[in-house]
């Protein structure tokens, strides 16, 4: 397989809609989860503008794993009472964070870290996981990221089904 990633263009709510086609066709035909996040961790990493970190946690039962992402080694295991990570498994709502040192139990993995977003994974009743993405940005994430990102998201959980 070669994949050629198209130049993303137009207003950004069009720019996450060519996102979530080539999302789509690189999971297509593939219900691997660690297969589909590495790829979509790279497929987003890549095409989005000023990321430090972009990649997934997976729910064992008890706490959040680190998967496949992009970016600098990140902490391996995060307790769903501890950061943003654990708030969205938890709560199952995505959490938008425009300055993440105002986050109180946020965990520092990338000290370069400054705005966060993450949305959770459930399929059917079950907590798959999250995916996470930093800026070294402040407020990088709007409301049309979060609504792109949490579209990609359950194209990522469409794929596992
Ligand atoms: N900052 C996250 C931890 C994961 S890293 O950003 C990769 C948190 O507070 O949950």
């Amino acid at each position: 397989m070669t994949f050629t990633a198209s130049r993303l263009d137009g207003s950004k709510p069009e720019q996450y809609a060519q996102l979530l086609e080539q999302a789509r066709a690189l999971l297509a035909g593939e219900r691997d989860r660690v297969a589909n996040a590495a790829n979509l961790s790279a497929l987003v990493y890549h095409a989005l503008p000023s990321l430090n970190w972009a990649g997934f946690y997976f729910f064992d039962g008890r706490e959040l794993v680190v998967g496949p992402f992009q970016g600098l080694p990140a902490c391996v295991r995060i307790p769903l009472d501890k950061g943003v990570c654990g708030a969205a498994a938890s709560t199952r709502q995505t959490q938008r964070v425009a300055d993440v040192h105002a986050f109180p139990g946020h965990i520092a993995c990338d000290a370069a870290s400054r705005s966060e977003v993450v949305v959770p994974l459930v399929l059917g009743d079950e907590l798959v996981g999250v995916f996470d993405l930093d800026s070294p940005e402040p407020d990088r994430f709007d409301a049309d990221d979060q609504r792109g990102l949490e579209a990609l998201a359950q194209a990522f959980v469409e794929s596992l089904a």
